[in-house]
């Protein structure tokens, strides 16, 4: 179903306590704005051994969620070091973001392993929140919408209608991740306009029209209103300013 969301990404940030405390300053102050009836999903993503920590903050039966920041693509088993998407289930997870370009880039996950990954979120019942977005080569050769289309493609649209009806998508450019370097609305609206339409080609104009879509790289609370207000745009994945209470409080207050 399509809603205004604010997903929270805190990378590899804070520690335990850090987390704690930040979690409960947010809800704190968004607490209003969270139970209005214009409120979006608010869902907070951090490192794994803190979700636990974090999920306890969050009220019950709220616009709050929890969400992890990757899984791996098997339900269990022999795989060191790593985490599944039922353990994820487990400590309260709704939600799992899949295909960060910093995912892609530095852990080189393919199309092909995240389509096995989404299967495996969707198995435990999680919502994933699926990346795609262009490097700012892709950008200037003016290939961005060639370079969507095939990330979708080849990573997302094996899903069944059922499956699909669970995803949530973010439009991430990788040269707005980090840099203070926003895309304008109007960049951000065009990209958007474009996946709702490879959306109703894979599947149908109600599956296109009913996906959420968020905004992610660089927003913040001063340009979240602007981006939000495109009619594609229905919320952001937000990085560095989901690090600070006051910033993402005024970023779920932005619709
Ligand atoms: P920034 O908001 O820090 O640019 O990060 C965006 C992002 O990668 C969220 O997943």
């Amino acid at each position: 179903m399509r809603q205004n969301l604010v997903a929270g990404n805190w990378k590899m940030n804070l520690t335990y306590p850090e987390g704690v405390a930040l979690v409960s300053e947010i809800t704190r102050l968004a607490a209003e704005a969270a139970a209005g009836a214009n409120a979006p999903e608010i869902v907070i993503c951090p490192p794994f051994p803190l979700l636990h920590g974090v999920g306890e903050q969050l009220p019950k039966a709220s616009k709050f969620h929890l969400g992890a920041q990757n899984c791996h693509q098997k339900e269990s088993g022999a795989f060191t070091g790593e985490v599944s998407a039922k353990v994820l289930a487990s400590v309260g997870c709704e939600y799992v973001i899949l295909g960060h370009s910093e995912r892609r880039q530095y852990f080189g996950e393919t199309d092909e392993l995240l389509s096995q990954k989404l299967k495996a979120a969707l198995a435990a019942g999680l919502k994933p929140i699926f990346c795609v977005g262009e490097s700012l080569d892709t950008r200037e050769a003016d290939e961005t919408f060639d370079f969507i289309g095939q990330q979708l493609a080849s990573g997302l649209f094996h899903l069944s209608n059922e499956e699909f009806a669970q995803v949530v998508i973010a439009y991430e450019p990788i040269w707005a991740i980090g840099t203070g370097r926003t895309a304008t609305s109007a960049q951000a609206q065009e990209v958007h306009a474009f996946i709702r339409e490879q959306i109703a080609r894979a599947y149908d104009a109600q599956a296109a029209l009913d996906t959420t879509i968020l905004y992610g790289g660089s927003a913040n609370a001063q340009n979240a209103r602007e981006l939000f207000s495109q009619p594609d745009v229905d919320g952001g994945l937000i990085g560095g300013a989901s690090l600070k209470a006051v910033d993402f409080t005024a970023i779920i207050q932005s619709f």
